[in-house]
């Protein structure tokens, strides 16, 4: 018999509390920028569904191509009977990866922890009922705040974080370097971290992947500003700004921004902020950061983690690292 069991962390108006702090700390100052989690309300789920099938959005493809090729080299090399995902959206490449511990006979229980709570509740749902006698536990929560709240060994057994995707890339830096410890401070030595993430590549190809002609990346970033309209009462007009996505050589990410073209006035009842753009000036909705595999190494270890293994697909577009809690 499958057991799902959905535990809610965020608020269920989950707008409320934290996006009026973000929105406050990330619009009350220069740069203006958002995070990323404001990203994903239903509709922004459903448009990130829509880009990772777009013919230059290659990371979707390139991560299923690993974990197809290398899946049961990490249940062989992991001794993990707990799987935790951390913003698992649809957990649909997720399967391969369960598909190859459930034939190993070793997974007990999966943890998809995601803030996008219809799209989780789908996915859990649906993975419940694909593995009979797998304890599905979905968490509706912030990876960025609720690590602490996942579920703990039992004796003698350990855990497997996986974060595909390249999320993990739509952190800043330091937001980085936070998460990892708090990951770190989280598991126990011994559990494992699989931790997907996007390559440095030629510009050309980086570009492409989130410019797409029929403009769905763009509605995805631009949603950004519906979703602060109906959640905080703002006032956006999404109609007046452009899209602006642009290969930041420097800090290599990619850069999603929103350029007024015309002075806006904009005020966010919600968060009691007003905001005044001049012509030009830019919102940075999101970056997606590209990841070399001396820097992946580095990040972890310097959170604790070893790595294990980097696999990658045969082009050389992705990585996957298996890691390990010193
Ligand atoms: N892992 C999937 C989905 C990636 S899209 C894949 O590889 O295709 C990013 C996912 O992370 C979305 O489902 C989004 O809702 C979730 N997410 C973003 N920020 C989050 C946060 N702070 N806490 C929890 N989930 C988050
Ligand atoms: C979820 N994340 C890894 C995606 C990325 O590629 O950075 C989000 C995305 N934004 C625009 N296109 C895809």
């Amino acid at each position: 018999m499958s057991a799902l069991k959905v535990s809610v962390l965020v608020d269920s108006d989950w707008a409320s509390g934290s996006l009026v702090d973000d929105v406050r700390r990330g619009l009350g100052t220069h740069p203006l920028r958002l995070p990323p989690k404001w990203l994903y309300d239903d509709e922004g789920s459903r448009l990130f569904d829509e880009i990772t099938r777009l013919p230059g959005y290659y990371p979707t493809e390139a991560e299923r191509r690993i974990l197809l090729d290398h899946a049961a080299d990490i249940v062989a090399a992991s001794d993990a009977t707990t799987v935790v995902e951390l913003g698992s959206g649809t957990s649909d490449k997720t399967r391969t990866l369960l598909d190859a511990f459930a034939s190993a006979g070793r997974l007990q229980r999966f943890v998809p922890v995601d803030v996008s709570e219809q799209t989780l509740r789908d996915a859990a749902a649906m993975l419940a009922d694909r593995y009979p006698g797998l304890a599905v536990e979905a968490v509706v929560g912030d990876f960025t705040l609720h690590l602490g709240h996942l579920p703990l060994n039992q004796p003698g057994q350990t855990r497997l974080v996986a974060f595909l995707g390249g999320t993990i890339g739509n952190l800043y830096v330091e937001e980085r370097a936070a998460f990892l410890g708090a990951l770190a401070d989280t598991l126990e030595p011994g559990d494992w971290l699989l931790l997907g993430t996007d390559l440095v590549k030629p510009v050309d190809r980086l570009v492409a992947a989130y410019h797409d002609p029929g403009g769905v990346t763009e509605a995805f970033v631009r949603n950004s500003l519906a979703v602060l309209n109906r959640q905080l009462g703002a006032d956006f007009d999404p109609g007046a700004y452009s899209y602006v996505p642009f290969w930041d050589g420097h800090l290599e990410r990619m850069d999603l921004r929103l350029r007024a073209d015309s002075p806006q006035h904009v005020t966010i009842p919600g968060a009691d902020l007003t905001l005044d753009l001049a012509a030009g000036e830019e919102i940075q909705v999101e970056i997606s950061t590209k990841f070399r595999p001396t820097g992946i190494r580095a990040e972890l270890d310097a959170a604790g983690f070893e790595t294990v293994e980097l696999f990658t697909d045969p082009a050389g577009d992705f990585g996957l690292t298996l890691a390990r809690l010193r």
